[in-house]
């Protein structure tokens, strides 16, 4: 320690016990980065429109990696995606159990989706939605579907300005849905005759959107954490 080996944050350290938290600090040894904290590391990442959800492409196109510590954090991962287009809560995380049993296919954790679209759904068209609709890979699971014309709460109001007003015809729908099948909800709501104009998600299993800026993450809270491994130790 006292022979400036060690760095925090790159600026050497010399004095023994010297404070650091683990889930801030990089410290490195030699310039090797040394990872303090073997507890899995879950964070929430508040994705903008224009970035894949992928660590990496081969095509060097913006992937989410640029928005979150994977420094910090080797071996972070988002659970599941969402569309280069879509924004919205995408959680991250290093336990790569947790994540198996959040997405496996029996088990779907319910998803809610704020779409503005093209139009106004009818009440039967809503209704198609509800009860489940043809998509070319099979019929989609009942959903719960709700035309937004008011907001129900503040949380609700930024929600529906991550959409975009609904101005010109357009209008905005709540889907919840529980299935993961790919651009599932736009192809939903194509379906029934209305194309989606721009998707956001504010919620995941029992996870929002809170307390947090477009483009930013944050840690989840202990208690967020503890939600979530009840939810998927009920399976
Ligand atoms: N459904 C879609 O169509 N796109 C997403 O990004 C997520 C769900």
């Amino acid at each position: 320690m006292t022979e400036g080996r060690v760095k925090v944050n790159g600026q050497v350290v010399r004095e023994l016990g010297s404070k650091v938290d683990p889930k801030e600090d990089v410290v490195t040894i030699d310039d090797k980065e040394f990872t303090l904290n073997d507890a899995p590391t879950y964070l929430m990442l508040y994705k903008p429109a224009g970035y894949l959800s992928t660590m990496r492409d081969p095509h060097n196109r913006k992937t989410v990696a640029e928005l979150v510590s994977i420094s910090q954090h080797p071996g972070l991962f988002p659970v599941g995606r969402l569309d280069a287009d879509t924004t919205g809560l995408l959680l991250f995380t290093t336990d790569g159990d947790l994540a198996q049993r959040l997405l496996h296919p029996s088990f779907e954790k319910e998803k809610s989706y704020f779409a503005r679209v093209k139009g106004t759904p009818t009440q039967e068209e809503l209704a198609a939605l509800k009860k489940g609709v043809a998509l070319e890979d099979g019929m989609t699971a009942p959903a719960k579907v709700r035309l937004v014309k008011t907001p129900s709460s503040e949380k609700e109001s930024a929600w529906l300005a991550a959409v975009g007003p609904a101005k010109g015809g357009d209008s905005i729908v709540e889907l919840v849905i529980h299935e993961g099948k790919k651009h599932q909800v736009k192809r939903m709501l194509e379906a029934v005759g209305h194309p989606v104009l721009a998707l956001f998600r504010p919620t995941f299993g029992p996870l929002e959107l809170t307390n947090i800026e477009e483009g930013k993450w944050r840690y989840l809270s202990s208690e967020e954490i503890d939600t979530l491994r009840e939810e998927v130790k009920r399976q």
